[in-house]
């Protein structure tokens, strides 16, 4: 059975000391979600600040990124075993702001999520269609594109160890959630597309979040979907009693797939 699985990415916000306090706030009240896991990814110069403030606690530490090389002449650059080093359990990858912003590829993607592997990190591996793709009923298609792309080559244990998030581009950061029902189907087609490549058992024990609008009004419907196993949070994330109020909108037993 797969576990629930919530993680904040607090892309570029905070100062040190609200990172700190953010991620003690967080932790102090983990515990009382044991059967879910929870991560949060501050941006890299806090990460070993925030490190620090969660260490002991059930709260796991991730970065929003990295670059594909172990070392190396890459100026301003951040490498897997960098973040291994400051205790980095995850890493986000493929997020949609990197695809708009950075020109992120599939293909770069799929480098950064071997590179992941190779430095024990589980990569959070972001996959969604824009507005206009969606309008133009295509949203299945681009989520196969992105999927067999930057999730190509990895073997069966590492697709049970990779989590996907399913981030729709317009409903990030707009207030706009994808419905319960827009976000199961392509929970469902991410779990077709992983039992055709692998095999069903695999299929199940995929974690796939979704990300994009989530707060505590919408969290609890979206979990009760069968195929959809958590969150990948941004601005709710930045508050603890909104992150917090998010994790318990997971109950006990869910997500209730795993068939
Ligand atoms: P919001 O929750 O702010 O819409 O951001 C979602 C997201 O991009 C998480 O990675």
């Amino acid at each position: 059975m797969r576990r629930p699985f919530i993680a904040g990415n607090w892309k570029m916000h905070l100062t040190r000391a609200e990172a700190i306090a953010l991620a003690e706030a967080v932790a102090q009240k983990a515990e009382n979600f044991p059967h879910v896991d929870i991560a949060v990814c501050p941006p890299f110069v806090y990460l070993e600040a925030v490190g620090r403030a969660i260490a002991g606690s059930r709260v796991a530490l991730g970065a929003q990124n990295m670059y594909p090389e172990s070392s190396g002449a890459f100026t301003g650059e951040i490498s897997p075993p960098m973040l291994s080093d400051l205790g980095c359990r995850y890493v986000i990858l493929g997020h949609s702001e990197r695809r708009q912003w950075f020109g992120e590829k599939d293909e770069f993607i799929n480098k950064k999520v071997h590179a992941a592997f190779k430095a024990g990190l589980r990569p959070i591996v972001c996959v969604g269609e824009q507005l206009a793709e969606r309008e133009a009923g295509q949203t299945l298609q681009v989520i196969r594109r992105q999927f067999e792309g930057s999730l190509a080559d990895l073997t069966a244990e590492q697709m049970q160890q990779t989590v996907i998030a399913y981030e729709p581009v317009w409903a990030i950061g707009t207030g706009k959630v994808a419905t319960p029902h827009q976000a199961e189907e392509v929970h469902l087609e991410l779990r077709k597309l992983i039992a055709q490549r692998y095999n069903t058992e695999i299929s199940q024990q995929v974690v796939i979040q979704y990300g994009g609008s989530v707060k505590p009004d919408n969290a609890g419907e979206l979990f009760s979907q069968p195929d959809i196993d958590g969150a990948l949070v941004g601005g709710a994330s930045l508050k603890a009693d909104q992150f917090l109020a998010i994790i318990a909108g997971m109950k006990k037993g869910q997500p209730s797939g795993g068939r």
